[in-house]
């Protein structure tokens, strides 16, 4: 029906038509780079419009819509897409918070609200989710992925396509929105972590470390794909017909469009590749459908198309592919999805959206530290409230959340104070979150809405301590800006900016007890922190109701139950940093101080300062040793691991128990641990449970030197624990038969 319906559709279509349907243009604010869509109106009553971002309410949706309808040749609908990263309206933490939760239920709750909420706000597609995996905390955009791992971060891809795309992914419900899978491909690998920059690297490690994540969102039926700005040894991947052709198309079967982001086909240009003919043609040959603002398609289809350089049928494809998409979200039948103002009053931040938002954010949020019983906090007596982050409502939020009013999110101190109000809670700002005033105006310009305090630094730390000194308890809320993470967010130096660390040293010396709650979009270098504070709780950008979820896990309504899922290196030279690397020919086990040759610095330990997978809670977890169905196992056999986890505390308490394996021996070098299952469990306080981890086929094969997918008989570890360092292991064969 699909195919004779767009058939007939496209006989009538004229070639200019057809190339109008390549074409997406930004209507609205959020401007991420140097070009800026023009003659919008002329050119969708021309029919040279496919769709439309950076637009939404039911009356700016209706308004061009309708334009298109009933004012182009042949009424073809537009799309209309958005940035919904981590929710529209209600904010959900970061998505690399939400990946701290290690919660798919909760992960696939923030995705399904945020569909019921765009297209309630005239929306029907979303750039998200962005699964790029990152070992480069330097990086802005590691606020936006699910950090470091693949058997996460694709556990945590399927869980968003299907809250976006629905259950059923029936694109044509009301609530259902085209998810947009980014980047594609490899863009968190961007060297040295400045965004934009080149990345290089082998096949295997594409398809074993970087590529899961991409395909699972492939797999669990994404209806599109955003290609990144990056080059892949050396071939942009938005002209990349390997990338986007062979591999996204052939071998994986995807059958929606792609979209470039941004201006990436004339950013092409820069990258030396050819004129803006030439780039055209290498994008759209390559497999892209659809042209973000840069209007390139717009201006040299049809030069192609006549010089050669594109054939008719290239172009056919890719108009089918957006008229295909159009199809499948009913906008033929429906264009305009029941949109109304009464159906948006009546969904955006509803009651039970903000109290979804609250719980979510809890379950992201990360115990680092707590000594001395520092936490939870008392709800009487008196806390010092210290910070420049602590009354920012505009930071919680974070980066890439356009449609969310931050002037109706909740700040630390609203969330302390509507908690605890028998508790004195006096605030000073302390610090500025930066002082590099070159740095706070780049902010500001892109709407950081940040304030240089004019008073010095010394006297802003005087007026922190005294206030600390009357004080029982000192809360720190101190990191980065939400400008300071995402994209176009590099830092070279990850440790907290300005003189929040100075600031921090001063309130240690008044010896009253330390509590630490940081605000950051990746992982920071917190050495003297972590050696200082008597407790640390990572808070990311926790979203809409970022100050009660802090609040209920600060006075204990809530036991901190997340993880991180990207490691926090002790200082910036380590990075990259992560969990699952090799083993090298010369492994420093950390034991021989004067061992010099060894991989291994001469200034700092190999080790991070929290390890992937960590995070406390105020109760404790004690792991059995993991316990095996059998010791070796044929190839098609399912390996069942149970271990038993007891809570020996005095809380009752979730924890994630996760499962790693490590191939021993193999045709090609393997990582020194993989994770490959975990669970999230409830114990009451001295409760124990036996939770049971089944490691299949799939789970043991790796692409190896010649991209074969197989397992490869030998010898195998499994370790288990509450996080990628501690745990308890066993071991087993896999045999040749
Ligand atoms: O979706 C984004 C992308 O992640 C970065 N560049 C701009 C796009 C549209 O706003």
């Amino acid at each position: 029906k699909m195919k004779a319906f767009i058939d007939e559709l496209m006989g009538k279509m004229t070639q200019d038509e057809k190339i109008g349907q390549l074409n997406l243009v930004s209507v609205g604010f959020d401007v991420t780079g140097p070009v800026v869509s023009k003659d919008v109106d002329a050119n969708i009553r021309k029919g040279l419009v496919g769709g439309v971002f950076n637009t939404f309410t039911p009356i700016a949706v209706r308004k061009l819509q309708e334009m298109a309808l009933k004012e182009s040749r042949l009424h073809i609908p537009l799309m209309f897409g958005y940035d919904v990263i981590h929710g529209h309206r209600t904010i959900f933490p970061i998505p690399l918070g939400l990946a701290a939760s290690w919660d798919m239920a909760a992960v696939e709750q923030s995705a399904r609200i945020a569909a019921e909420e765009s297209t309630a706000d005239g929306l029907n597609w979303v750039f998200s989710p962005m699964v790029d995996i990152s070992r480069d905390a330097r990086w802005g955009r590691v606020a936006e992925g699910a950090g470091e791992d693949p058997y996460l971060g694709s556990s945590i891809a399927r869980a968003m396509v299907r809250g976006y795309q629905g259950p059923a992914n029936d694109l044509t419900k009301e609530a259902s929105v085209m998810a947009c899978l980014k980047h594609f491909a490899l863009y968190g690998a961007a060297e040295a972590g400045r965004d934009y920059n080149t990345t290089d690297m082998s096949r295997q490690r594409m398809y074993n470390e970087y590529m899961p994540p991409y395909r699972a969102a492939i797999d669990a039926g994404v209806g599109s794909v955003m290609t990144s700005f990056n080059d892949i040894n050396g071939v942009p991947a938005t002209g990349n017909k390997w990338l986007m052709t062979d591999l996204l198309r052939k071998q994986w079967g995807f059958g929606g469009f792609v979209v470039t982001d941004y201006t990436a086909i004339n950013e092409m240009m820069e990258h030396g590749v050819g004129n803006a003919a030439q780039v055209s043609a290498l994008a759209l040959n390559a497999g892209v459908d659809q042209d973000m603002v840069g209007e390139i398609f717009l201006k040299n289809v049809a030069q192609n198309v006549q010089s050669g350089a594109v054939s008719k049928a290239q172009l056919d494809a890719a108009c089918r592919r957006i008229l295909e998409a159009k199809y499948r979200l009913g906008l033929f039948q429906n264009p305009y999805r029941n949109v109304s103002q009464e159906r948006a009053t009546a969904t955006l931040m509803k009651p039970e959206f903000l109290a979804a938002a609250r719980d979510i954010a809890r379950k992201s949020l990360v115990l680092l530290k707590n000594e001395r019983s520092a936490l939870p906090l008392k709800k009487t007596g008196s806390i010092a409230l210290i910070g420049p982050l602590a009354n920012r409502q505009k930071d919680v939020i974070g980066s890439w959340s356009g449609a969310g009013d931050w002037k109706q999110a909740v700040s630390v101190e609203q969330g302390l104070r509507a908690a605890a109000p028998g508790l004195k809670i006096t605030y000073a700002k302390g610090a500025n979150i930066a002082d590099d005033a070159q740095m706070l105006e780049r902010l500001n310009a892109h709407g950081g809405e940040l304030e240089l305090d004019k008073r010095s630094s010394k006297d802003m730390i005087k007026e922190a301590v005294q206030v600390a000194q009357s004080a029982d308890v000192v809360v720190a809320v101190v990191g980065e800006s939400q400008g300071m993470t995402g994209e176009a967010a590099s830092r070279a130096d990850i440790g907290l900016p300005g003189q929040q660390l100075e600031l921090l040293k001063a309130l240690k010396k008044t010896g009253k007890p330390l509590v630490l709650v940081l605000m950051n979009g990746r992982p920071l270098t917190l050495a003297w922190e972590n050696q200082n504070a008597d407790a640390i709780l990572e808070t990311w950008f926790a979203g809409t109701q970022a100050g009660h979820a802090i609040a209920d896990v600060l006075f204990g309504a809530y036991n901190p139950s997340g993880k991180i899922t990207a490691t926090f290196p002790q200082v910036v030279g380590q990075v990259p940093l992560y969990y699952n690397h090799k083993n090298t020919g010369r492994p420093y086990a950390g034991t021989d101080k004067l061992d010099k040759y060894k991989s291994r610095y001469l200034d700092v330990s190999n080790e991070p300062l929290y390890p992937f997978g960590y995070g406390l809670s105020y109760t404790t977890f004690t792991y059995g040793k993991p316990t095996l169905s059998k010791t070796a196992i044929s190839p098609t056999e399912t390996l069942e691991v149970k271990v038993t986890v007891q809570n020996t505390g005095a809380y009752d308490g979730e924890e994630v128990a996760q499962l790693y394996i490590r191939d021993l021996v193999g045709s090609s070098s393997r990582p020194v641990k993989e994770l490959k299952g975990f669970q999230k469990v409830m114990l009451k306080k001295g409760e124990s449970k036996t939770l049971t981890f089944r490691l299949a086929p799939n789970d043991l094969k790796f692409y190896n030197n010649d991209l074969k997918w197989a397992a490869e008989p030998g010898d195998f570890k499994v370790f288990v624990g509450g996080n990628s360092r501690d745990v308890q292991e066993a071991s087993f064969k896999l045999a040749a038969q």
